[in-house]
């Protein structure tokens, strides 16, 4: 009689221990719980009352074996509710430092060209965009580089195979002309995009790079506006304590053309060894003129009538100046410790 109890409770523990190991929730704990311990049909229960069918003499023994069994089953289920409730407390502890998701941001060179933009924004500009691949006649033609002119060695570019004259765009310009085709004067774009040269990399060049060009046309536009404007731009975008240097300069498309200096925003030409200007005091930023009569004329404008200027800039020079940046292939390397500097 009492072996065969024994084996009964032995077996009851095999299955216990096998059910407790899947036990995963509160959920899981409360019905094996009831398995066992409901006062309907719960196994032990049912264990004990089978006691008033076992001999007297054989009673003392089998209770005890219940007992065990009993003590056993809560016992280890008594550690289980422990580690779930302890589990599922710390899950829900609000006080942890919470799990840190990084956050992305625009590219410093997206941020340097809006931050371009928004200032001719509020001149009253509009953006103004054109393709990428374009015709020797938009990118030099029409802009007044004449066919064997060595100004077009300059902006040395890509060439499309198999399709004469159509060409990787080396400035922005030529949307400067599309949009005077088909807009009439007064005229008041800038025209932000990528431009292609065919330049060896290194640490101020790259065969891809971002300008932004503006274009004013309108009746008695004069140098003087020029100058303003730029002023203007220049000390919202780099601080007002910042000088403005015209230099004469060259472009087959502006007449008179002039280099733009800023003077140097970090040593104000105090430092001759200074990291950005050298010692000079100025960095060069922009290039600028008066739209040449002839583009204008190219472009259905009649000079008599209307005059402009122009303006062109490196996006990435400047970044490279205003954060000091040593080698401008860093933009391109995706590098998230270089890249999130500029968060
Ligand atoms: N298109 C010129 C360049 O890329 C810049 C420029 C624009 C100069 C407009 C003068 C006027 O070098």
């Amino acid at each position: 009689m009492i072996d065969g109890l024994k084996e009964q409770v032995d077996r009851i523990i095999e299955t216990f221990v096998a059910e407790s190991g899947s036990i995963q929730t509160v959920d899981n704990l409360r019905s094996l719980k009831e398995k066992y311990f409901s006062r309907k049909k719960g196994i032990i229960t049912d264990f004990y009352a089978s006691l008033k069918d076992i001999p007297v003499p054989d009673k003392p023994a089998a209770g005890k074996l219940i007992n065990e069994l009993k003590t056993r089953i809560e016992e280890k289920l008594a550690v289980q509710e422990k580690e779930i409730l302890s589990r599922a407390e710390r899950a829900s502890d609000f006080t942890l430092p919470g799990i840190d998701l990084p956050i992305g941001h625009a590219h410093l060179l997206s941020r340097i060209r809006e931050q371009i933009e928004d200032i001719f924004l509020d001149m009253g500009y509009e953006i103004a965009y054109g393709p990428e691949i374009e015709s020797e006649y938009y990118n030099f033609t029409a802009l007044n580089f004449l066919e064997n002119h060595p100004a077009r060695d300059e902006q040395d570019t890509f060439f499309i195979k198999d399709f004469a004259n159509t060409i990787l765009r080396t400035h922005t310009s030529p949307v400067q002309v599309r949009y005077m085709q088909t807009h009439k004067p007064p005229i008041k774009i800038i025209s932000p995009g990528k431009v292609f040269r065919k330049d060896e990399p290194d640490a101020t060049h790259t065969p891809v790079f971002h300008q932004v060009e503006g274009l004013l046309v309108d009746k008695g536009i004069t140098f003087s506006h020029l100058k303003g404007t730029l002023e203007l731009f220049i000390k919202s975008f780099f601080g007002k304590d910042v000088n403005l240097r015209f230099r004469p300069s060259f472009f087959p498309f502006t007449e008179p053309s002039a280099e733009v200096d800023i003077s140097c925003f970090l040593c104000f030409g105090k430092d001759p060894q200074c990291r950005i200007c050298k010692g000079s005091g100025w960095l060069e930023i922009l290039g600028s003129g008066m739209v040449h009569p002839q583009v204008l004329l190219n472009c259905g404008i009649m000079p008599d009538i209307y005059s402009g200027f122009a303006f062109g800039m490196g996006i990435e020079r400047i970044a490279l100046l205003k954060h000091e940046v040593i080698d401008l292939r860093m933009f391109y390397e995706n590098d998230l410790r270089f890249n999130s500097q500029f968060g």
